[in-house]
């Protein structure tokens, strides 16, 4: 459980919060690339870090990410003229470049000099892996971006979705290897599924062993069962500060992939999956058919991008007879079933409402490094891990079949570093069931 105080203090993001402050440090991907795909082509309303966004795409290819309101009087610049190298308000054509000043004011007479001394908000942008990274902090320039292997790969994948609860909690979901017995593979019986995997060591032991360690990027932990006679199987995955998880999915030394938890504000949150290689397909697991979830088209509103169909006002179209005699929950697919739990706590969970076990740990460690962060960061001005240290980034998460007895950390040392090729590594422990 948390206090009131330190709940606050860990959910709020918005400008001038102590963990808002926290994530305004770090460059966060705004937007997808493809979502700006021409040049001078339409404006685009980003909602991030609690603050209302235009983003846009200038002749020469460059993003740019401006305050909606323009410094005139207040006119959307969503409805602006994305012009050469600005944007230009409607309303009495006010134009804005990429640095925010005002270049041209021709409601006002020619000899004022009173452009010069409007600035609109406007926040610097690279593009990597397919996304727009935006820098919303203090910074004249900008700390380095992070090296995220996936983020910094020819051929990836990527998947947004939007959920509808603050960021930390739908976070949460993803630190949390134990509830993957249940939400996903419930309906799932130990005999369906091969010896020898991942899944038969999870679905026979539902509890495992849990141990956390602290890191330089964040928190990292292991979630240990007996695989064969003298070996153990290790879910490893990380936390990595602001934001980042990588989940124990896939092989610990193969999998490559990076998921964003960015907060658009305190009770909406954009989900973003970049993986090396192909994207997700239907597969087989027990009686279920899981497939990547349903979305809706686009739209220009604030919280019009990347919607799951399924979703709370329909219940996540939960299928009752399905609960009963396919799945655990009757969700179609593995993100909405988690968009269904974490959703259904409400916005914003009471946390003095929890009970944690000894499954939670990873949960309550990461809380803890992130209210220790701002709290350093409010108090004493410390910066939080990894901002200057972008190479702290260069992890790799995933499953591994240790001897008994090995120390998981020492043993996974090799495996975990991201950039290193295992030819010789093998994927049987999946075994053609979806890891998960
Ligand atoms: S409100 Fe934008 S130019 Fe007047
Ligand atoms: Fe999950």
């Amino acid at each position: 459980m948390l206090s009131r105080e330190d709940n606050e203090l860990l959910c709020r993001v918005g400008p001038g919060t102590p963990m808002g402050n926290v994530l305004r440090q770090y460059w966060v991907p705004a937007a997808l690339s493809s979502e700006l795909p021409e040049a001078e082509g339409s404006p685009l309303r980003v909602r991030l870090l609690g603050e209302n966004l235009i983003a846009y795409r200038t002749a020469s290819g460059a993003v740019g990410l401006m305050q909606s309101n323009c410094p005139h009087r207040g006119a959307s610049l969503f409805y602006g003229r994305n012009e050469g190298e600005g944007l230009r308000c409607v309303y009495h054509g006010w134009k804005f470049d990429l640095g925010g000043r005002c270049v041209d004011m021709p409601s006002e007479p020619a000899e004022t000099d009173f452009k010069r001394k409007v600035r609109a908000t406007a926040y610097p942008c690279v593009e990597r892996g397919g996304l727009v990274w935006a820098y919303l902090g203090p910074r004249e320039t900008p700390p380095p971006m992070s090296e995220l292997e996936a983020t910094m790969l020819e051929k990836v994948s990527i998947q947004a979705y939007q959920r509808e609860c603050n960021w930390i909690q739908a976070l949460e979901g993803d630190i949390d290897t134990g509830h993957t017995v249940f939400l996903h593979l419930g309906g799932v019986e130990p005999d369906e599924v091969p010896a020898g995997t991942w899944a038969k060591y999870v679905l026979t032991q539902p509890a495992a062993r849990y141990e956390v360690a602290d890191t330089d990027f964040g928190v990292m932990y292991g979630a240990c069962r007996r695989a064969e006679a003298d070996t153990d199987y290790w879910r490893i995955a990380n936390f990595l500060f602001p934001f980042y998880t990588m989940v124990p999915t896939g092989v610990l030394g193969l999998e490559i992939r990076m998921r964003a938890w960015i907060p658009m504000d305190d009770e909406h949150t954009m989900f973003i999956t970049v993986t090396s290689g192909a994207g997700p397909a239907p597969r087989q697991a027990g009686r279920q058919v899981v497939s990547p979830p349903e979305v809706l088209p686009n739209t220009t509103d604030w919280y019009g991008r990347f919607r799951l169909t399924a979703d709370a006002r329909n219940d996540y179209l939960i299928d009752r007879k399905s609960q009963k005699t396919v799945s655990y929950t009757g969700i179609g697919s593995i993100h909405a079933q988690d968009q269904a739990v974490t959703e259904s706590m409400g916005p914003i969970y009471d946390r003095r409402q929890e009970h944690l076990g000894t499954s939670d740990r990873m949960v309550i460690r990461t809380r803890k490094r992130l209210i220790d962060a701002a709290k350093a960061l409010r108090d004493k001005g410390e910066l939080p891990p990894g901002v200057d240290d972008p190479k702290v980034y260069a992890v790799r998460s995933g499953g591994v079949v240790l001897p008994r007895g090995a120390d998981w950390i020492e043993a996974t040392r090799e495996l975990r570093r991201a950039w290193v090729k295992h030819p010789g590594l093998s994927r049987s422990v999946l075994g053609g069931v979806p890891a998960v």
